[in-house]
């Protein structure tokens, strides 16, 4: 069979999102839009033909490998832009699609390439039929056959009460696309050369124009402004929660959890109302994910469990480990297996070994945390002099008693006591008591006198 070229058109100025950035780098789920047009598009084709806009390297990036990159350097409208991508098809059958339209799937994709070859076609045209066509190419017919697609803002009052609606989704025959596109004019509206043009030049010179409808047409929605994107993104978030569902995930409010396409979570995982979960992140199995919790780009074992309000970046949360309520991860923790951060407790940059605790009002940041260690309410890694940043190495066993201030860098050893109140700034040996705080004066009877001096003299 002939090789099928993909090609995504993503030139467009995206007037109508009012953005500084590129449309189809707007994220979507936890996805610049792109992705999803060139997932769809890889599915079935043997090779991908992406058309940017110039300066568009973050597309490039963002696109990553296995596609090739075309510039429309000026944006002359859709069929100037598919032009441009000319030498980099092959001779096989071109499918075309829009970089804005994230929920068309690779199985009606597959559908219309197959009844474009089947038919012969000279080029097939996905539709839709929608409730309000506005702002979509129509597609007229004659006889039952597609004659012609005309653009909203050139449509007649008639031909705008249409509901057949073209999604910007065709397969062409190339020979023939490469020889009606050379025919377009920018005669329209918006003075731009119409790809959706070529069908009509198709038709006119007696080609077989075949149509296909798309079984859902949720498929057709573009994304060409802010509350398109939006509308998108509900339904994209709805599609991802399902899939959690099905696969043994408990989402207890699906309408208050937003849980991006780069997440997975294990079975018998609760997800509690009011939840993010963005970014790379995995969950393992029977874990719970308390309420107000947003989890960015991090890994969790089995049976952890996040209390209400845990705020996390990048962490990486061993099996059966207790986080908050109110605990803030910032990037590169590591939290050992069984180990507990509790509330209001703020770590960065920080391990903490197996079994280890800090539960309650903390600030520990460039430090290691060994084995079964207890850190006590209050305690603060002071890891900065102002000019740089130090670590501090808390060994296995060790005891940090409360409201303990550990200025680095400093090592307290195995099995060590910091007694409660203390400024610790130097390294404590294994086994021994630090204390460094002011003595306790007691000054037995005071308060008495304290009463008679103050007492009013007798009248
Ligand atoms: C287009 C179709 C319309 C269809 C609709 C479906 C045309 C003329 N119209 O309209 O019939 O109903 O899609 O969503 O094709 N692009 C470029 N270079 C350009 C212009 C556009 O690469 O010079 C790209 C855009 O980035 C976008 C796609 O082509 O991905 C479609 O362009 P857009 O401006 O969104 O077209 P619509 O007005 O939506
Ligand atoms: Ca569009």
């Amino acid at each position: 069979m002939d090789r099928l070229t993909a090609v995504i058109l993503a030139a467009g100025e995206a007037k109508r999102m009012r953005s500084r950035q590129p449309k189809v780098l707007h994220p979507l789920c936890g996805r610049p839009l792109i992705a999803y047009a060139l997932r769809t598009a890889r599915a079935l084709a043997d090779r991908t033909v992406v058309v940017t806009g110039p300066n568009a390297d973050d597309v490039r990036v963002a696109a990553g490998d296995g596609a090739t990159f075309v510039e429309q350097r000026e944006r002359l409208g859709t069929g100037h832009a598919l032009g441009q991508a000319r030498a980099a098809c092959g001779d096989g059958p071109i499918v075309v699609l829009a970089a804005d339209m994230p929920l068309l799937s690779s199985e009606t994709l597959e559908r219309l390439v197959a009844h474009h070859r089947g038919a012969g076609a000279a080029a097939t045209v996905l539709t839709a039929v929608v409730d309000r066509p506005q702002g979509y190419g129509r597609i007229l017919r004659q006889g039952g056959r597609v004659k012609r697609i005309v653009e909203d803002r050139d449509a007649t009052d008639d031909q705008k009460k249409i509901t057949e609606i073209n999604t910007s989704v065709y397969c062409f025959e190339a020979r023939r696309l490469w020889k009606a596109l050379a025919e377009v004019r920018p005669d329209n509206e918006q003075g731009e050369y119409y790809l959706t043009d070529v069908i009509g030049i198709l038709a006119k010179a007696g080609s077989r124009i075949e149509a296909v409808a798309a079984p859902d047409p949720i498929e057709a929605l573009g994304i060409n402004d802010r509350k398109q994107l939006a509308a998108v993104a509900a339904i994209l978030r709805r599609r991802i929660l399902d899939r959690l569902m099905a696969d043994g995930v408990t989402i207890v409010d699906p309408a208050s959890t937003y849980i991006e396409d780069t997440v997975t979570i294990g079975p018998d995982t609760v997800v509690e109302p009011q939840v993010v979960i963005e970014g790379v992140t995995t969950f393992g199995t029977e874990c719970v994910i308390g309420s107000g919790s947003h989890v960015t780009a991090s890994r969790f074992g089995d049976r952890v469990a996040l209390k209400p309000y845990c705020i996390i970046n990048d962490a990486v949360v061993e099996d059966g480990a207790t986080l908050g309520p109110f605990c803030h991860l910032r990037p590169g923790c590591h939290i050992g297996a069984k180990a507990k951060v509790g509330n209001f407790a703020e770590l960065k940059k920080s391990r903490i070994g197996r079994g280890s605790k800090v539960p309650h009002v903390s600030y520990v940041g460039d430090t290691t945390v060994g084995e079964d260690v207890n850190i006590g309410a209050g305690t603060v890694t002071c890891n900065y002099d102002g000019v740089r940043k130090h670590e501090t190495k808390i060994a296995d066993g060790a005891f940090v008693g409360t409201n303990s201030s550990l200025v680095a860098p400093l090592t307290i050893g195995e099995g060590a006591y910091i007694g409660a109140g203390s400024t610790i700034t130097q390294d404590v040996p294994p086994g021994a008591l630090a204390v460094a705080r002011g003595q306790q004066v007691v000054k037995e009877g005071w308060a008495a006198g304290k009463v008679k001096k103050h007492a009013r003299p007798e009248e």
